[in-house]
């Protein structure tokens, strides 16, 4: 299928090329797929203005009604699978397994926001006060500004704007500039929707076209109520003080360094296919990859070759054929981040296996790259950091507590994962004392999440909880309410104060 079918499928026009627009190129063999004009500031405000008046209408929409476009919107999406899941490979260069995936989720949490919109539960408490009816209710928060990174170019998105919308917000949309056309075309499904949705204003839900200056301005409005970015630490550090600034809220997704234990009783073929999947899917370039590997030292002489092995046999090129298991990296700066976390490996002393460049035939233009293994006896500083490319560390270790402070010791705390079947082992680390990382899995891998748990981390990876479980408070103001039913007019805490 040629790259404009794709598009035209997907329902993108041939886009103009814009004179001072920002271009988008497929990571597949670098080709330019068009060019979209960028909002000036005015625009930005106008949209921002419009979401603000749109909230005033769709705050009291019942919360019931709200699931109903969310609803509407989750079968436009089926019914376009196929077509959104080859945009997402061809614009983020994932493999269309994963393309398909991806939109999966997006159905996914739909779903899930359609059965909170009766679930928006709150408390009653019991008062200390007689005839006094002391309650908590969740009330819509305003608009949320949404920044999504290319990895996931359509599911983190909804993750954000299905809670938000059923939650009686309006949400603006900042996706990067790598993949404004999965952002376009999954958005323009549900502008169609709306538009065919009497009780929804059609600015509930917006898209900003731009580069950093467009978030900065949505950063800093004060009539954006909740920022939820996704992205690297560095973004996040120069995000959260501004918005805390304003006293807004941010809901930050950052860097995350993911590891894995092999415990001396895991199975170890189970283990070698969720290591493979987690380090290598997504060529790594998910904020849950997994990143490091520590393995116990007695099972080090059987996984090793067998990792190496398996390395050695991807199939590697172009995410659209059938059979292939790692696309491209998304760009060339991705491909020089990974040669010089490789160089510093091997300046640390490091093994370093693959890491090379390949070039399939006809995708010159590509960035693709052998999936690396680095084996070092210990530690190198290089594991701190995280590179977004398919580099996987392997360490030994020799006691389960050297292993979990290993996996603890970096500045990230995104996901976590312990292959075992020693189950004093699997509770030790699911326990206060085990992984630090908001994410920790028991023989499945650190990456791969399921809609219906909420999803983040720890530490510098922001604290932030997205989709499922009650992830949803986040996008809701709380009012502690009190109810005097009685004749009396009694204080809290026994307090006297007697007026005639
Ligand atoms: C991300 O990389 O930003 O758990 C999100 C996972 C996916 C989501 C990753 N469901 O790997």
């Amino acid at each position: 299928m040629n790259y404009q079918a794709i598009l035209q499928e997907a329902g993108i026009p041939a886009l103009a090329r814009v004179e001072g627009g920002i271009e988008t190129r497929t990571p597949i063999d670098g080709s330019a797929l068009g060019q979209l004009p960028a909002n000036n500031p005015a625009a930005v405000e106008a949209r921002i203005q419009a979401s603000l008046s749109a909230f005033q209408t769709w705050r009291s929409v019942p919360a019931p009604l709200r699931g109903e476009l969310l609803r509407r919107f989750a079968e436009r999406v089926r019914q376009d699978k196929q077509a959104l899941g080859r945009l997402i490979s061809l614009e983020a260069g994932k493999i269309l397994s994963e393309g398909l995936g991806e939109v999966q989720e997006v159905i996914d949490i739909c779903d899930f926001a359609v059965g909170l919109s009766r679930q928006l539960y709150g408390l009653t408490i019991a008062s200390e006060r007689p005839g006094h009816h002391l309650l908590e209710r969740w009330h819509p928060l305003g608009p949320v500004g949404v920044i999504t990174a290319f990895n996931f170019p359509m599911a983190v998105w909804t993750w954000n704007a299905a809670l938000a919308l059923v939650c009686g917000d309006t949400v603006l949309w900042k996706p990067s500039e790598k993949t404004m056309l999965c952002a376009l075309a999954l958005h323009r499904r549900l502008e169609e929707v709306i538009a065919g949705f009497p009780a929804a204003p059609a600015a509930i839900s917006q898209l900003l076209i731009g580069r950093r200056p467009v978030g900065e301005q949505l950063t800093d409005h004060p009539a954006v109520a909740l920022v939820s970015a996704t992205g690297s630490t560095a973004m996040g550090r120069a995000l959260g003080p501004r918005v805390a600034a304003r006293f807004g809220r941010t809901l930050l997704e950052l860097g995350g360094n993911n590891a894995a234990i092999v415990g001396p009783t895991a199975d170890v073929h189970l283990s070698l296919r969720a290591i493979v999947f987690a380090a290598v899917g997504t060529a790594g370039q998910r904020c849950t990859s997994l990143r490091r590997l520590f393995v116990h030292r007695s099972l080090l002489g059987a996984l090793s070759p067998m990792l190496r092995k398996a390395y050695a046999s991807l199939p590697i090129g172009s995410p659209l054929e059938a059979g292939t298991l790692v696309g491209p990296l998304i760009d060339g700066a991705a491909f020089e981040h990974m040669q010089s976390a490789l160089g510093a490996a091997r300046q640390a002393g490091a093994t370093v296996v693959g890491g090379e460049r390949v070039q399939p035939p006809g995708l010159g233009g590509g960035f693709y790259v052998r999936p690396a293994l680095v084996e070092a006896d210990q530690p190198i500083a290089v594991m701190s950091e995280e590179t977004f490319a398919p580099i996987l560390y392997v360490v030994p270790y020799d006691s389960f507590e050297g292993a979990v402070a290993m996996q603890n010791d970096v500045r990230q705390g995104l996901s976590s994962a312990i292959f075992t079947n020693d189950m004093r082992e699997a509770e030790a680390f699911l326990s206060a004392t085990g992984s630090d990382c908001g994410i920790a899995n028991v023989n499945t891998g650190p990456s791969g999440a399921e809609i219906g748990g909420a999803f983040g981390g720890e530490k510098e990876t922001g604290g932030g909880r997205e989709s499922g479980s009650d992830s949803w408070k986040t996008y809701m103001r709380r009012q502690t309410q009190t109810v005097n039913y009685s004749r009396q007019m009694p204080l809290a805490q026994g307090v006297q104060f007697p007026v005639d």
